[in-house]
């Protein structure tokens, strides 16, 4: 099917909407790398999740019903607080790793967990963290390189190396290496959604 025209939709969900059965595909990633962002770039909105310059914005974990027109097929798209970010409180990160390890080590956690990660930057520490716990839980795990908009070529082949070296096994899963995305210039929508749909298994 060609995704690039399909308009899907995305609703916000409260608590007792979500369908526990459907998949989940969740974005998590530091602080500011742009998960809420590319969460309003797929929904083709500006404020289906808040999103700030400030680091920190996402408190919590907020589920987003994706259903396609015409389909039964539907998924759950999960945006969660970034992690990294320092000059939270210890007990603000201690709540954070609590809620981040309920969620992704619980009965109804994801199916696969989107790493964003800042395409600018070589892999950090607390990334390879979050790879390393995934591919330990057992989860699907796949990269996205964010703001691709100010990434130069150098970048981008620079991070294709790093990362391959850092997670070999990420080729298995994702054959292609990371993905570039943009929020900006949406640049790498249409691939992020097949690869998201992919994920869900719908
Ligand atoms: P937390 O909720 O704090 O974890 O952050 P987040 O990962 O949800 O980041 P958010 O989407 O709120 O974006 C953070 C900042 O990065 C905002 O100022 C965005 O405008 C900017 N940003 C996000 N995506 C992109 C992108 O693709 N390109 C550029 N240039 N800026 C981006
Ligand atoms: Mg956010």
């Amino acid at each position: 099917m060609e995704l690039a025209s399909t308009v899907y939709t995305i609703d916000q969900l409260h608590k007792a909407e979500i369908d526990w059965s459907l998949p989940q595909v969740a974005l998590a990633g530091r602080s500011n790398v742009g998960k809420s962002s590319c969460l309003n770039c797929l929904g083709n909105r500006k404020n289906l999740a808040r999103t700030s310059a400030t680091p920190g914005k996402t408190q919590s974990v907020n589920f987003f019903r994706i259903r396609f027109p015409g389909e039964d097929a539907a998924f759950h798209l999960v945006d969660l607080p970034g992690y990294g970010y320092a000059r939270r409180s210890k007990s603000e990160r201690d709540k954070w790793a609590a809620l981040m390890e309920a969620y992704l080590s619980g009965a109804r956690r994801p199916r696969t967990v989107v790493i964003l990660v800042d395409g600018r930057h070589p892999p950090q520490q607390l990334d390879v963290d979050l790879v390393d716990y995934c591919r330990a839980a057992g989860l699907d795990w796949l990269l996205v390189c964010t703001k691709a908009d100010k990434c130069s070529q150098k970048d981008k082949t620079a991070r294709l190396h790093e990362w391959r070296e850092v997670a070999p096994d990420m080729l298995l899963q994702d054959r292609t290496g990371p993905l570039f995305f943009s929020s900006v210039t949406r640049q790498g929508r249409d691939a992020l959604w097949r690869k998201l749909r992919e994920a869900a298994g719908v």
